[in-house]
């Protein structure tokens, strides 16, 4: 048998593929970043090729490097940005533009007039999200407007939509030769087009977006061993692989993290920040700004639902420091310059580059520097980054207990900003709770493994996986509660700051 199970990792600003042993050790890698394409202020582009090309590039080094062959392989799994959306010609094979990001604000019309024509509650209540930027239905709208020939292409079923994960496996299973088209349904659950109990496309979401249901993949089990198919002898893996597992890249860290019980909940740290709250088989309503989600539905079980408070900026404000600002040249160096400096010396940084997401959901905030003074240093902006990641998950985290009643007595992470010792002390401090980081720290790359080497026996159960999750590293909190509750009530000051900036109807 196959010792190794493989995942392909299309994220936001990279792809990585990652190879894993029955341990969940992991064996190999390979990772290539792609361009951030930014047309204008709130746009975010990426250029789904240039994406097909990488992913080609990073399987196959990973295999070059490692000495595997697609027969060492059990399985692959894809996990994926989500919401960033594609459309491309079924025929050709061409996108017929660059892919609208989830980051991307420029249907904040789009969204706005949909509360406003009193749509908003359908789509809370069917598909779990309030009406915002961030989905995939108006960006899909936004295209079938702005994009000459896709409305007609789209009728006759010849213009695709999909998320990555969708365009990638289509890539994967022949392209214009029958490429299969397909998501599963922590994809889907992110469209506003699915509805969560059913878990399909919804005919009167359908019509309140316009969106012809022809161009949509199948919805089919995240976990599963034959309905995504096979990669073929001509592809990136030289050979036939079971494509047997899809999940959308913050429910994939929920599954390598091994939150399979209600009331288990993880926070992934890179672009953004993910927080997501296990709820078992109940869909939950949030009251409080989050969204509800499909976590995973593994073969033909029941699908496990999630609460989730979603950050648009975390790690991306370090790169901001770095690219935008030059006050830093690695996203290391946050940690040293904001060492330089025992607090924040005032200054409070809200990064709402995209708007606010949970809890707040609010399109016209845009970020602010405030507290300033002569005193002010780069070393205090550092600080004030760091800290505005540790302060959006408290929002998020007191969103969170207070729909579940859960009490959080650990915080579970992992992602790229947990590399930071002294934002996730400060974490710990913020939140008055332990942070545990696991070994293995790509989670979302495992978790997609995960859910592939199950579909196909090489894991038999989610008891299996839970022996495989070890912890590296704990911090304790040591800030007095005085402290951390005086700078929490600047940190809302300071995000009032930020609301009412943008006018939508300009
Ligand atoms: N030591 C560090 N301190 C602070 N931030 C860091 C550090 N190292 C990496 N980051 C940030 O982490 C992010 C990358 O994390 P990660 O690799 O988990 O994200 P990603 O999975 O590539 O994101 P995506 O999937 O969205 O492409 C970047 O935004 C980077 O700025
Ligand atoms: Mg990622």
């Amino acid at each position: 048998m196959s010792q190794f199970v493989g995942a392909i990792d299309q994220g936001t600003t990279s792809t990585r593929f990652m190879v894993f042993d029955h341990g969940g050790n992991e064996i190999a890698r390979h990772q290539l970043e792609h361009e951030q394409i930014l047309p204008q202020a709130g746009w975010v582009e990426h250029n789904p090729t240039e994406i097909w090309e990488r992913t080609r590039a990073v399987i196959e080094t990973t295999l070059t490097k490692a000495k595997l062959s697609a027969a060492d392989l059990a399985a692959v799994g894809v996990t994926n940005q989500r919401e960033t959306t594609v459309v491309w010609n079924r025929r050709t094979g061409r996108p017929y533009c660059n892919a609208i990001v989830w980051q991307d604000t420029r249907t904040d019309k789009i969204a706005a007039d949909l509360e406003r024509a009193g749509h908003g509650d359908t789509i809370r209540r069917k598909a779990g999200l309030p009406p915002a930027t961030y989905f995939s239905g108006g960006k899909l709208r936004w295209i079938l407007d702005n994009v000459p020939g896709v409305a007609e292409d789209a009728e006759r079923g010849e213009a695709l939509f999909g998320t990555t994960d969708t365009w990638l496996i289509w890539n994967l299973t022949g392209g214009i030769d029958g490429g299969a088209h397909l998501t599963d349904p922590t994809n889907a659950s992110r469209t506003m087009l699915m509805d969560l109990e059913t878990l399909d496309w919804d005919q009167e979401l359908l019509s309140i977006f316009g969106i012809p249901r022809a161009m949509l993949p199948d919805i089919v089990p995240s976990s599963n061993p034959g309905l995504f198919g096979t990669t073929l002898a001509n592809g990136p893996f030289h050979g036939e692989v079971p494509l047997a597992g899809v999940l959308g890249d913050q429910q994939a860290a929920t599954v390598g993290q091994v939150c399979f019980r209600p009331g288990e909940a993880k926070n992934t740290y890179g672009t953004g920040n993910f927080l997501l709250l296990n709820t078992g088989e109940e869909v939950v309503r949030s009251k409080h700004g989050l969204l509800t989600t499909v976590a995973y539905q593994f073969g033909d079980q029941k699908p496990v639902y999630a609460l989730e408070g979603s950050i648009a900026v975390t790690g991306s404000a370090v790169q901001w420091l770095r690219d935008q600002l030059g006050i830093i040249s690695g996203a290391s160096q946050s940690e040293s310059l904001a060492a330089q400096v025992q607090d924040n010396g005032g200054v409070y940084f809200v990064p709402a580059f995209s708007g606010l997401f949970a809890p707040y959901w609010r399109s016209d905030a845009r970020g602010v520097i405030v507290g300033l003074s002569r005193y002010s240093t780069n070393a205090h902006l550092a600080r004030a980054t760091l800290e505005s990641v540790c302060y959006q998950t408290r929002d998020v985290v007191a969103a969170m207990q207070a729909d579940s009643g859960v009490e959080l007595d650990v915080l579970r992470v992992d992602g790229g900003v947990t590399a930071n010792e002294l934002c996730m002390q400060i974490q710990a401090d913020f939140l008055g709770v332990p942070v545990s980081r696991p070994v293995v720290a790509e989670t979302t790359a495992l978790g997609a493994a995960y859910a592939a080497g199950l579909a196909v026996g090489f894991w038999r159960s989610t008891d299996e996986l839970e022996q495989n999750w070890q912890e590296d590293k704990r911090w304790e909190p040591t800030l007095g509660e005085q402290d951390r509750e005086r700078g929490y009530a600047r940190w809302k000051k300071a995000v009032e700051r930020t609301l009412d900036w943008i006018d939508l109807d300009e």
